[in-house]
């Protein structure tokens, strides 16, 4: 366990503080005395230490939170994809959003990787692409209700669509590009929202028709909790930062983008009236301001202090990095068909990257933890993902009794469906164990978490709720009803998921 964030403050204290400087039969006086002094001297500069946390602002170290936060899990599920009944239904994606919009009077900041929100860029008419359009209607009218509308979007390839970009700044709100290829040799992945300072959404979803209604999502939103949407809202500032033409990254960012807010003082604060403590985690590393947990190491957290299991759904897992530059999702024009056709750069073959996957492996072989990973297959998975994940799923064994299972979700397609090109997929990127939910915007593969941007919600909540279970709970039961589900396959049954996942 990490050490809470006042031991930490006392850190300086060791070798000055009350200690045994002398075993007391063999004392003289004058050792004794002294002993007595140094005692007196540690104690008082202890009072003091904890004076000056005290007097801390109210959100300050392990700080607390005056707001009434109710926290929504918010879901797409791809059409035509059926649990059976009576299983567990989130709000969508498409309605939580309509809602944000509705709710906006002062303003609403938006991190996102690309802008396909009509259907355009597939020269289709797909009748599903409706959603996407609805959504930037609105979102075009925000300006004249007098609505501050801030876009940050990763730096456009040259064959990006800007249609929506262009819109959005003939709207009156301010789109900024963030060269993220340019500064740290990734892109800017995050997905979050943020209104009136006191909203937020944040998670898989990317502003995409398809995310809304072809593409399976899974996000938060928090309502009426200023807290966080500050603490948000810093790392919003630094992309923003970061979006003017010729910016480069501040070394060390600026006081004002630093918090106090996580992994060992997370801002402790009722969810829909449940105790939890929550903070959000960034990435890369040169984005994180003082204060900030890295994102890798918030996973690794999540994952350190489970005692029970780990339940993981992630698009993609790959314990390399998975290309020199992370290629676009969802994105038709600028995706180049194979990795090998990646811009070539200054980082150039996949590297090795164990961090996550020893970290899985050492939960199960020296806490029994059992994990669970329900990973997303579709054509365009990286073919290496699954020899990786059989290795995983290969540590358990009847005699040991480690516990590991792996699972492909795949996303059925009709044929109309098919035809829809980045679409009919499980983007998910969650963990839920019996101590934490981490609910966050990134492939598990080295790239997202040392040069792309990214960021998560975590939160720690091990109570149980009042009526509706736990956000924790809740993430839990979406987990069981996808594992569960007839979309879901063991890796070892490879003649059901093989001519599907990777297939190019
Ligand atoms: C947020 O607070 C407002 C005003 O108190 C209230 O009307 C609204 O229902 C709250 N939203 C949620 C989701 O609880
Ligand atoms: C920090 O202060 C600068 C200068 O006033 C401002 O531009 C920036 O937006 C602030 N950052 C945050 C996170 O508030
Ligand atoms: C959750 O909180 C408990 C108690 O404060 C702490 O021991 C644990 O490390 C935290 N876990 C995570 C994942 O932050
Ligand atoms: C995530 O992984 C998939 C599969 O490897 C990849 O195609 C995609 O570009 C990655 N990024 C996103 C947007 O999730
Ligand atoms: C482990 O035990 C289960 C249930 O008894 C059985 O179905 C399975 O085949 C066994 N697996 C191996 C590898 O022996
Ligand atoms: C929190 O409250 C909101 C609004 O009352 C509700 O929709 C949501 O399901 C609740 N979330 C949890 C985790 O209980």
């Amino acid at each position: 366990m990490k050490p809470s964030g006042t031991y930490k403050q006392l850190d300086p204290l060791e070798g000055h503080g009350p200690q045994p400087t002398c075993f007391p039969r063999k004392c003289s006086r004058g050792t004794l005395l002294s002993a007595i002094l140094l005692t007196l001297f540690g104690l008082a500069f202890l009072l003091l230490c904890h004076l000056r946390l005290s007097s801390a602002p109210r959100h300050g170290a392990g700080g607390s939170c005056g707001d009434t936060c109710r926290v929504v899990l918010v879901e797409s599920i791809p059409e035509g994809m059926t649990f059976g009944h009576g299983s567990v239904m989130n709000p969508s994606t498409f309605s939580t959003w309509m809602n944000l919009l509705g709710t906006a009077t002062r303003s609403l900041d938006i991190a996102s990787f690309y802008w396909t929100m009509t259907n355009e860029d597939t020269r289709t008419h797909e009748p599903s692409a409706t959603q996407g359009e609805q959504i930037l209607e609105q979102l075009l009218q925000l300006p004249r209700r007098g609505v501050a509308v801030r876009v940050a979007v990763s730096h456009p390839s040259a064959k990006s669509p800007l249609s929506d970009l262009r819109a959005l700044e003939q709207s009156g709100a301010v789109v900024r590009a963030v060269d993220m290829p340019r500064l740290t040799g990734g892109v800017l992945h995050t997905k979050f929202w943020l209104v009136d300072g006191t909203h937020l959404y944040i998670g898989s979803a990317n502003m995409d028709w398809r995310s809304l209604t072809q593409v399976k999502e899974l996000g938060a939103a928090v309502y009426n909790c200023s807290c966080l949407a500050e603490d948000l809202g810093k790392i919003f500032e630094a992309y923003w930062a970061l979006g003017v033409p010729g910016a480069s990254i501040p070394v060390p960012w600026p006081a004002n983008y630093s918090t106090t807010f996580n992994v060992e003082t997370p801002l402790e604060l009722k969810l829909n009236d449940t105790d939890a403590a929550v903070y959000f985690s960034s990435s890369p590393p040169a984005l994180c301001a003082a204060g900030r947990t890295q994102d890798l190491g918030a996973l690794l957290n999540v994952i350190d202090t489970a005692e029970d299991f780990v339940d993981i759904a992630v698009m993609s897992y790959l314990p390399t990095t998975e290309f020199s530059r992370p290629q676009r999702c969802t994105q038709t024009h600028a995706r180049p068909s194979s990795p090998a056709s990646a811009p070539p750069n200054r980082f150039l073959s996949p590297r090795f990257w164990p961090a996550i996957d020893n970290r899985l492996r050492k939960a199960v072989f020296e806490r029994r933890v059992k994990v669970r990973l329900l990973a997303g297959c579709w054509r365009h998975s990286q073919v290496s993902m699954f020899p990786f994940l059989k290795s995983l799923a290969a540590v358990a064994d009847n005699r040991t009794h480690y516990s590991v299972e792996v699972r492909l979700f795949l996303v059925p397609a009709s044929t109309a469906q098919a035809q829809i090109p980045y679409a009919r997929v499980n983007h998910n990127k969650y963990m839920v164990t019996d101590k934490a939910a981490y609910i966050g915007t990134s492939n598990w593969s080295g790239d997202y978490f040392t040069q792309t941007a990214g960021s998560a919600l975590v939160v720690n909540q091990t109570g149980s709720g009042i009526s509706a279970g736990t956000v924790r709970e809740q993430l839990q039961a979406v987990f069981e009803r996808d594992w569960n589900s007839q979309y879901s396959t063991d890796i070892v049954d490879a003649e059901r998921w093989e001519s599907v996942c990777g297939s190019r």
